[in-house]
């Protein structure tokens, strides 16, 4: 078999950090850059390979930096370029790529190009962002919501009877229309009222936004996760949404976002030829090193997923595969997924999976701890790019935040349901010292810190064999060191376990079997071809014996890997 090497973004794995959480360097309760050159030292030993640092733009924080004043510059709270430029040079040096959020949909409301555009109807920039007429009765021009809610409009009367019909209780977010008297017009916001939307549409956009990706690709970053990326383009004749019929029965738990179909407001079809561009931006920057583009997609099935990669593969490297995050925690549903995801890629394209992030509950949460471990396996032995959220591997829980310490706007606005996601970005938990070593011991961090974390931290578990962090470094060196993993195909195999997911991943003569169990009791499996092999790591500790696939033996919440003899 040609062994070609695959370029880092396919082989490697990829660490979210959250900069506000990760470490504070200079004792202002908030993380940093410099905190995070000063953690690259344990990236490394923890063993990934890139890692993704959610935004540090000038920014208001409305939303804590997804609504960006500056493009090409570094919140004060962060640090300056400077501290940027030696950030991307500490973890070059260290074989770590950087990987930087690229916010388009939207710039903050004190952006200077929306300070222009909402100045008067005729000045140069009014359409760099979108404003359109209201309807005759002086409502928003259409029925679009908003996502994190707060808007000061409301939808229109008679969409809105249709709402209140379905479910008395329901909690409006808010049309994602806001009135600006001063000049008569709504503009368009599909997230807070202080995040306009740009006009894609307008060339001048384009070119403006293509030169802030060619700024950071000069300062040598390695690609770009990029938010919201299918939003950019909406339906030029704004119609309503259609209302979502089975909203009422399965999403009233997300508040009235999911009321409707999305499918004017987002995900118009020319946000392919956008994407088309912006990769090309990327790839003339790729003789070097490769540039990778993420991106971050609201879809409604794995086939429209699919369609990012785009036909020629043109489009995005990695469109954010999110299927895990709100699936049912069992085996065949989870096989399901990745056995779709697989079939609907397109040839070539490269599968990848996400377990958390900073807008989701933690994991260790939404399975518990014991299955977490397992589900850490799941994603480090899959075929695809993984992508690691900052103290997963830790196993750090959601942490309750008091009401006087919520941050969140999405729960100031849409309060009640659970959609505060304060809970999974709290300090990183490094040592058992006061908040956890985040910051100076005399200072608050901006979000309170775990109450487990004397026992959940960095320095404690690096020295307990058992724990998460040392299951997850390990992992992490198996895949790197062996092909099958890292690039190998996969093969989902059938098993009697209701319980398990087992499968098989190959590359030349390396065949590595891994078999997971989803549930608490102890399961034996019996695969259907017969073959004997040797357990190389287990989620159980000091599980290294031999083995044979028509008994194999797992323990409650037990993953393993298994390598094999003979051919089957
Ligand atoms: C993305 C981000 C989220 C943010 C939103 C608006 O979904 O992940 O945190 O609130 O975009 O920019």
């Amino acid at each position: 078999m040609i062994s070609h090497a695959l370029p880092w973004w396919q082989s490697g794995v990829i660490y979210q950090i959250y900069p506000r959480s990760f470490k504070d360097s200079n004792g202002d309760g908030v993380g940093d850059l410099q905190g995070i050159i000063s953690r690259l030292d344990y990236l490394s030993w923890l063993g990934v390979d890139a890692m993704w640092i959610s935004p540090f733009y000038p920014s208001p924080m409305a939303d804590f930096g997804y609504d960006v004043t500056d493009y090409c510059g570094v919140d004060p709270l962060f640090g300056n370029l400077d501290t940027f430029d030696v950030l991307v040079e500490q973890a070059h040096q260290r074989n770590l790529k950087v990987i930087i959020d690229f916010v388009p949909n939207h710039t903050s409301d004190q952006h200077p190009w929306f300070q222009g555009s909402r100045q008067s109807r005729s000045h140069p920039q009014r359409d760099w962002h979108m404003w359109a007429d209201p309807k005759a009765d002086g409502s928003p021009p259409n029925n679009w919501l908003s996502m994190l809610g707060g808007s000061s409009a409301k939808p229109g009367t008679i969409w809105k009877a249709e709402v209140e019909q379905k479910s008395p209780a329901f909690v409006p977010a808010g049309s994602s229309w806001e009135w600006d008297a001063a000049t008569q017009q709504y503009y368009l916001h599909s997230f807070l009222k202080q995040q306009p939307d740009l006009n894609w549409r307008n060339p001048a956009v384009r070119a403006a936004m293509f030169d802030v990706v060619r700024f950071w690709l000069e300062r040598g970053v390695d690609g770009f996760r990029i938010d919201v990326a299918n939003f950019i383009m909406k339906d030029p004749q704004l119609r309503d949404n259609p209302p979502n019929k089975d909203w009422a029965v399965f999403h009233k738990a997300r508040g009235d976002y999911d009321s409707q179909l999305h499918i004017y407001d987002r995900g118009h079809p020319d946000v392919h030829g956008v994407l088309r561009e912006l990769r090309g931006v990327l790839d003339s920057y790729s003789n070097q090193t490769p540039r990778v583009a993420i991106g971050e997609l609201a879809v409604f099935t794995l086939q429209e997923w699919a369609s990012y990669y785009g036909t020629n593969l043109d489009e995005l490297h990695l469109p954010f595969n999110f299927s895990f995050l709100g699936a049912s925690w069992n085996a065949r549903s989870i096989r399901r997924i990745v056995e779709t995801s697989e079939a609907v890629i397109p040839d070539g394209g490269w599968p990848n999976y996400v377990l958390g992030n900073h807008d989701e509950p933690r994991v260790a949460s939404r399975l518990g701890t014991s299955q977490a471990r397992v589900a850490m396996m799941l994603l480090l032995t899959l075929r695809g790019t993984p992508m690691v959220y900052y103290g997963d591997e830790l196993g750090m829980r959601n942490v309750l935040i008091p009401p006087e310490r919520i941050q969140d706007p999405q729960e100031k606005n849409v309060p009640g349901l659970g959609l505060g996601r304060d809970p999974s970005r709290t300090p990183m938990q490094w040592d058992d010292g006061p908040h956890a070593g985040f910051g100076p011991p005399n200072v608050e961090p901006w979000l309170p810190v775990a109450a487990d974390y004397q026992q959940v931290n960095v320095a404690a578990e690096r020295e307990e064999p058992s724990s998460m962090l040392r299951l997850t470094r390990e992992l992490l060196a198996f895949r790197r060191s062996r092909p099958a993993l890292h690039r190998g195909s996969y093969q989902g195999l059938e098993s009697d376990s209701e319980q398990c997911f087992v499968y098989l991943r190959q590359f030349d003569h390396e065949r590595l079997l891994v078999a997971l169990n989803f549930s608490e009791e102890p399961q034996v499996v019996r695969i259907a071809e017969p073959g004997e092999g040797q357990i190389l790591l287990s989620t159980s500790l000091n599980r290294k014996e031999h083995v044979n696939t028509m008994a194999l033996r797992l323990d409650g919440h037990e993953g393993c890997i298994i390598e094999l003899n003979f051919s089957i």
